[in-house]
């Protein structure tokens, strides 16, 4: 087998810990950046700039010019799945995203089965432009929203602070909510493997809403579609480097981790250091975990911060990450002065 071209990154994913952890920023390309602001303006919508091939793979390559992180992320979106499947998809701005709701059985009736892949040419095209201008040794990322995560939008037709929308229809009409899951599951699965051909080192899903679930609703709607998407994708790509990300998963991570299968676990600020060395970092590599809100903030809060992060993890298999996105407010100064912290 040849060697893995992306270390470090994709070394710390096949087990290898890295003296200076590899390092990335959940939503790096993005409002806190006047490069992304100009292109964005330029673009027209938020839908028109992840549709367009060249400007996408030109604001995925601006925060690596810019801070030298170890990973791009394609700049796309996980709601451009139910977008692909024939669903009407917004972004207001301000308000986030806009969709038909899919909220009763006879909707989820008319939900096409088959995603129409061709109106995602331009996000694979993306990733090859941008495998074509990084550097061997920058991984590119791949990513997907979690069925659960995406099934929230769809049902609700936007963002909730509860997801409660989504929770109901899976109690009072479990078998309509099961299509709405295993349609993105077959069709995460395609456009995962999709991202990978068109040069996607590693994979990330994102399950945002995780934390929402009890715990038997978190194993029925969390794990076990992302468990089916991991199994689906090495079933084409054995050895495919998957990290997951269920947000607020807490005290159920190891059991996520053990079911899905996942190289790596990327976790919010919220987790408990023993608890993840101990039951996660013992399995898998450990992603994250600095509050994002600290990021904002700066100064001696901030160093004690990154400091704290690295004592509980980066003794072991570790990828620094933020626990949540970059907030738009973040200054810059910020980014550089963590990036400092981490690299010594
Ligand atoms: O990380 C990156 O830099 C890659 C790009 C990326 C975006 N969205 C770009 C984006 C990724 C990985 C996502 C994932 C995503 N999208 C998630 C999961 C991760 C998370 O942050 O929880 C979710 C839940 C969504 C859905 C979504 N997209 C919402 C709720 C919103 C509105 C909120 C907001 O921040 O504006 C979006 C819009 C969005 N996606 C923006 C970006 C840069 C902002 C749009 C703009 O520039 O106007």
């Amino acid at each position: 087998m040849p060697q893995s071209p992306t270390k470090p990154f994709s070394d710390v994913l096949s087990g290898e810990r890295q003296a200076i952890p590899p390092v990335w920023m959940m939503r790096q390309a993005g409002r806190y950046l006047p490069e992304y602001r100009e292109v964005r303006a330029k673009a027209g919508g938020f839908l028109d700039l992840c549709f367009n091939p060249e400007l996408a793979a030109e604001v995925t390559l601006q925060p690596i010019r810019r801070f030298g992180f170890d990973a791009a992320i394609i700049f796309s979106d996980i709601l451009v799945i139910p977008y692909a499947l024939g669903r009407s998809v917004r972004f207001e701005v301000g308000e986030g995203p806009r969709l038909e709701p899919l909220d009763d059985p006879a909707k989820v009736g008319t939900l096409a089965t088959q995603a129409d892949f061709g109106k995602l040419a331009p996000v694979f095209e993306a990733l090859s432009i941008v495998r074509g201008a990084l550097g061997a040794e920058i991984a590119l990322i791949g990513f997907c929203g979690a069925p659960w995560t995406v099934a929230t939008y769809m049902v609700a037709g936007h963002g909730t602070p509860d997801q409660a929308r989504a929770r109901m229809m899976a109690y009072r009409h479990p078998e309509a909510f099961a299509k709405i899951i295993d349609v993105l599951v077959d069709n995460s699965i395609e456009y995962l493997l999709a991202q990978l051909a068109a040069g996607a080192d590693v994979l990330q899903i994102f399950d945002t809403w995780a934390g929402v679930l009890p715990p038997a609703e978190f194993a029925r709607w969390s794990v076990e579609p992302t468990r089916r998407i991991i199994e689906g994708v090495r079933a084409k790509v054995p050895d495919a480097k998957i990290i997951g990300f269920p947000r607020g998963a807490g005290a159920q991570l190891p059991s996520y981790v053990e079911a899905t299968g996942v190289n790596a676990v990327s976790i919010d600020w919220t987790a408990e250091p023993a608890f993840i060395r101990e039951r996660v970092q013992s399995r898998v590599a450990v992603q994250g975990n600095l509050d994002p809100l600290v990021l904002i903030t700066g100064g001696t809060a901030l160093d004690r911060a990154v400091d704290n992060v690295m004592a509980t993890f980066a003794q072991g298999r570790f990828i620094f990450n933020l626990g949540h996105g970059i907030q738009p407010e973040t200054p810059i100064a910020h980014v550089e002065q963590m990036l400092r912290r981490v690299r010594g």
